[in-house]
Parts: C-alpha cells; sequence; structure tokens
C-alpha cells in the first residue's frame, strides 16, 4: 500500500490558540507499533475543551483528537495481531504521531482490535473513547483513575452477575451513557434508570435501559423517583456521564452504603457521609495510562467480539461535512449543546 511522507492535519497552533490546518510528515510506526490510514475520527468533549482551556496538552502546535477507525497501511517490527489492510479502531494519544485529526497516525499493536462486518468506520469511530470510559468506570479497579471494580462481562461468570441489582446513570443519552446502559444489560442489571431528554426515551430503551427519567426534572424528583422504582433495592453503583453539581450529589446520595459513584469528570460532590463506605472515583478513559493499561488490553481483545455479537452497539453518528475543515464548527454544536444522542465523526481523507 502506498504511503505518502505528507498529510494534512488539524493544528491547535498554540496553547488555547486557533485551529488550523497545514501540512504534516506522515509518522513511521516503531517496533509494535502499526501506521493506520484515518477513516473516521471521533469527535469528543475532551478535545474542545483542550482547545479552549489549555489544558492536558504541553506541546504545540499540537493535533488532538483520540478515537480512529481506520486501515492499517504499514507494520513496524514485531506486529503479529494485524496486517497491512485490516480494518481497525483504536484510542490514539494527545502526541502528534499518535492523535487522530490527521490522515495517517500511529498506534500500538496491542491496543487495536479488528472491526467487525457489521460496523461501518464513521460507526466505529464512536467506540474508542466512549465505551472505554464505560468499561474502565464499571469495571476498573477502584483506585483514582479507575472504576466501580465490577466484574466484567468478560470475566468467568460476570455476565449477568448483577441480576436483578438496579444502576443509574445519569446522562443516557450522551456517547459514553449509551454505552454505559449496554455494558450494564449485559452485566445483568435492573432496573437500568437513566436520566434523558424525553426525545431520547426510546433510544435509550431500545439499548437496554428499563426506566428512563426526565432529565429536566428537579433533582429531589429524580432522587424521589429513583427510589419509587429501586423500591428499597441497595443501589451498588451509580454512573454519571453528566457531572453537574446537581447530578454528582443524587448520584452520592441514592448510593447504598459501599456503594460506588463513577464520574466521568473531578469529583464535585459537595456533602458527602465519610463514615458510609460510599466510594467516588473520577475515571480516566484512556488505555495509556497505568491504571488502565492492563484492564485496557484485556478489553481490546474481547472488543471485536461484543461489536460483532451486538452486544454492544456503536452510537448513531452523523459525518462532520468538509473534512478536518470541519471539525472547529462541528465543536461549536457541541459547546452549545446542540448534539443529542449521537455521535459526530469527521473523515480526514475528505479534507480539501
Ligand atoms: N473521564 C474520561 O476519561 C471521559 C471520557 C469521555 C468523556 N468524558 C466526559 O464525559 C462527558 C460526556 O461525554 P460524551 O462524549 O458522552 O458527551 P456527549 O455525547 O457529547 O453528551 C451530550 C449528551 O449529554 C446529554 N446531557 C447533557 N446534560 C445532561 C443532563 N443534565 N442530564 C442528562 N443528560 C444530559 C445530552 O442530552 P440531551 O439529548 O438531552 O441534550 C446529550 O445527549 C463530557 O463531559 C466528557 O468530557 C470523560
Amino acid at each position: 500500500m502506498s504511503v505518502p511522507s505528507l498529510q494534512k492535519a488539524l493544528f491547535v497552533q498554540e496553547r488555547r490558540g486557533p485551529w488550523q490546518i497545514s501540512s504534516a510528515a506522515v509518522p513511521s510506526p516503531g517496533p509494535k507499533e502499526v501506521l493506520i490510514r484515518v477513516e473516521a475520527a471521533g469527535l469528543n468533549p475532551v478535545d474542545w475543551k483542550i482547545q479552549k482551556y489549555g489544558v492536558a496538552v504541553d506541546e504545540y502546535p499540537a493535533i488532538l483528537g483520540t478515537d480512529c477507525a481506520g486501515v492499517v497501511v504499514e507494520i513496524g517490527e514485531d506486529v503479529t495481531r494485524v496486517k497491512v489492510g485490516d480494518s481497525v479502531l483504536h484510542q490514539g494519544q494527545y502526541l502528534n504521531r499518535g492523535a487522530t485529526f490527521q490522515q495517517y497516525t500511529v498506534a500500538h499493536s496491542d491496543l487495536i482490535a479488528k472491526i467487525p462486518h457489521n460496523l461501518s468506520f464513521d460507526q466505529a469511530a464512536s467506540v474508542p473513547v466512549a465505551l472505554s470510559a464505560a468499561a474502565f468506570g464499571l469495571y476498573g479497579p477502584k483506585v483514582n483513575q479507575g472504576g466501580a471494580a465490577l466484574t466484567a462481562p468478560w470475566k468467568k461468570g460476570g455476565r449477568g452477575q448483577y441480576v436483578d441489582q438496579p444502576i443509574v446513570i445519569f446522562g443516557g443519552a450522551s456517547s459514553v451513557g449509551q454505552y454505559v446502559i449496554q455494558l450494564a444489560k449485559i452485566s445483568g442489571f435492573s432496573p437500568i434508570i437513566t436520566t434523558v431528554s424525553p426525545h431520547s426515551n426510546d433510544l435509550v430503551t431500545s439499548l437496554g435501559a428499563t426506566h428512563p427519567i426526565d432529565r429536566s426534572l428537579p433533582p429531589s424528583s429524580i432522587h424521589s423517583t429513583i427510589t419509587t422504582i429501586t423500591a428499597q433495592r441497595p443501589v451498588i453503583a451509580a454512573f454519571d456521564a453528566v457531572c453537574t453539581p446537581e447530578t454528582q450529589q443524587t448520584g452520592y446520595d441514592i448510593l447504598a452504603p459501599c456503594g460506588t459513584l463513577v464520574l466521568v469528570l473531578h469529583d464535585g460532590v459537595k456533602s458527602k457521609d465519610e463514615g458510609s463506605g460510599k466510594t467516588v472515583i473520577s475515571t480516566l478513559a484512556s488505555v495509556h495510562c497505568d491504571t488502565n493499561r492492563e484492564i485496557g488490553e484485556e478489553f481490546y481483545t474481547h472488543l471485536e467480539g461484543l461489536l460483532e455479537s451486538g452486544d454492544v452497539k456503536p452510537n448513531q453518528v452523523e459525518k462532520v461535512e468538509g473534512g478536518l475543515r470541519g471539525v472547529p464548527e462541528a465543536f461549536e454544536r457541541m459547546k452549545n449543546n446542540l448534539v443529542s444522542g449521537r455521535k459526530l465523526v469527521v473523515r480526514p481523507q475528505e479534507t480539501a
């Protein structure tokens, strides 16, 4: 497969600086690495937060984007898991050679999965970051940046282990929330209670939620509705994919003693009952951080099967027009809460 030496990439020029399309060298894969032609890249809220607030990335000009679906075009030494021509998905890194808002990127071969035939590149690009947040948050170790340490469904006895136990998910229509619902279903949880806008009720119930609650209700009403549904069964896990002060507090309050509240942002629970045994974990959906490397590698060996079987369905996707040039405007829509129940994806190869 012929690979050019130059490509187009979307850069943030300097910390909090503007987005700009520029030419960049195509990186070369090292040992255990592969070069991937990026066919679709997912847009995540963290990308616009890095550009707007100047967090998480220190070297500029910087290429962002970490959701990737594409084709292996070159392999480094000691790569046995995939070959040139394979369609794969993976989570990139905030390093210019490993980010995904570019036409070619490099990935570690232990942290990629083949894309099954039932998924398009666009659908596959909705998976890596958001499904990792869901999986690591539920099944990661109970440590900072880990998760609730539930038994993963791919472990012996894990599938259906939590039958008849309630779980509460704040933000069921979000990209992360949709994956949490689906994993909770495979884990056996029931009822699966989630907060959504009513226009997303059908979406979340199709994924496995049993009780959608209108997210615009006052926190006290959301709390009492959850209590009515759970009917005194203990809530051992709640997952907050939204993380407003109100959702965090409600998530904490409805937990059973010794239960775990998983957050996708920093812990902002104001009122805690320190003697209760409740745990609050801010998860980190990075397969590259030490905390999650082990579960990440394990997860990537099961990912193709989870997607192929339909146990986990990708998000509904919307293609961003204009290739990488369309990304800044798409992020404005996300910032202004104008994207509901779907993942925006860009096709870097369409960049003029
Ligand atoms: N910790 C990590 O490593 C990690 C990883 C991934 C994401 N995140 C964070 O997780 C959050 C979600 O990410 P995402 O990609 O899933 O976002 P997203 O899909 O862009 O979220 C948009 C959705 O959130 C819903 N929503 C907004 N406010 C809500 C509320 N108060 N109650 C219920 N639903 C609400 C919206 O519902 P409507 O349809 O009603 O508008 C919309 O469908 C972001 O803050 C992101 O930065 C963290």
